[in-house]
């Protein structure tokens, strides 16, 4: 695929006007995120208006409850078209293969991604506030192949573990990757971050790119920067 193609743009945005008014800016787009913010405040008509403009979605609603509920709001979502879902995946293996036997039943089954350490964790945040003492990479590992297990297609994470990944689960695990941000950004609230080069080079399937384009002064000429990076990468492996 292009390069570009492996692009999500993150859209949080207040509202489905702001969004709407924002994607112009990128016309080579094709994937898209939703959000929680632009999911509570716009319900699932977003889903729809965006899939009758042509995008691929990913409903980032980062499902965590009893297999039960997981079960039905996974037909629930599949059933309005979305492309992608994602879990955290220390709701465990009776949650996650509820969600996958949910999706599978559905007739256009979508893309399941387990969300394993949100790239804002830091090893600190992991052992003094959520009270977990290994390695950060380790449990990453650890909730990939969970995940694998209950018939996920991949998971989101820091570029900088697919190198581990795919070496422990394979090159078709997909590994989704926010915390991206461009040499020399802020990092705002994000920690394990990557340039979108450093991204592809690790192996990143999909680059989940937000405020680096939403929030900047000209979000086109952003892309023609990104997208030039990713081509001298030379794009990600089919
Ligand atoms: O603006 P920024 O590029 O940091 O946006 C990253 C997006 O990816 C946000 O929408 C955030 O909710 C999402 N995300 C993340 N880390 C995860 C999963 C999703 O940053 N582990």
């Amino acid at each position: 695929m292009k390069p570009t193609e492996c692009i999500i743009l993150a859209l949080d945005f207040p509202g489905k006007k702001e969004a709407f008014d924002f994607l112009p800016h990128l016309p080579e787009l094709s994937w898209v995120k939703v959000g929680m913010e632009l999911f509570y405040r716009e319900g699932p008509g977003i889903v729809y208006d965006l899939k009758n403009a042509g995008y691929k979605v990913f409903l980032d609603l980062k499902l965590h409850d009893i297999p039960n509920t997981v079960g039905r709001a996974t037909r629930v979502l599949a059933g309005l078209g979305a492309d992608m879902l994602n879990y955290h995946a220390a709701g465990g293996s009776a949650m996650l293969a509820a969600a996958a036997e949910a999706a599978l039943r559905s007739p256009r089954p979508p893309l399941l991604i387990g969300v394993t350490q949100l790239t804002s964790t830091t090893q600190k945040v992991l052992e003094e506030e959520i009270g977990v003492y290994q390695p950060l990479e380790q449990v990453v590992l650890h909730y990939a192949r969970l995940v694998k297990a209950a018939g996920f297609q991949g998971v989101v994470c820091s570029a900088q573990e697919t190198p581990l990944l795919k070496r422990e689960l394979g090159r078709d695990f997909l590994t989704v990757t926010p915390g991206i941000r461009l040499a020399g950004e802020e990092t705002q609230d994000q920690r394990r971050v990557t340039t979108p080069a450093e991204a592809l080079a690790f192996g990143s399937d999909y680059l989940v790119i937000g405020r680096t384009l939403t929030r900047a002064k000209d979000p086109a000429q952003v892309w023609e920067s990104i997208k030039s990076e990713l081509n001298k990468t030379g794009g990600n492996q089919p």
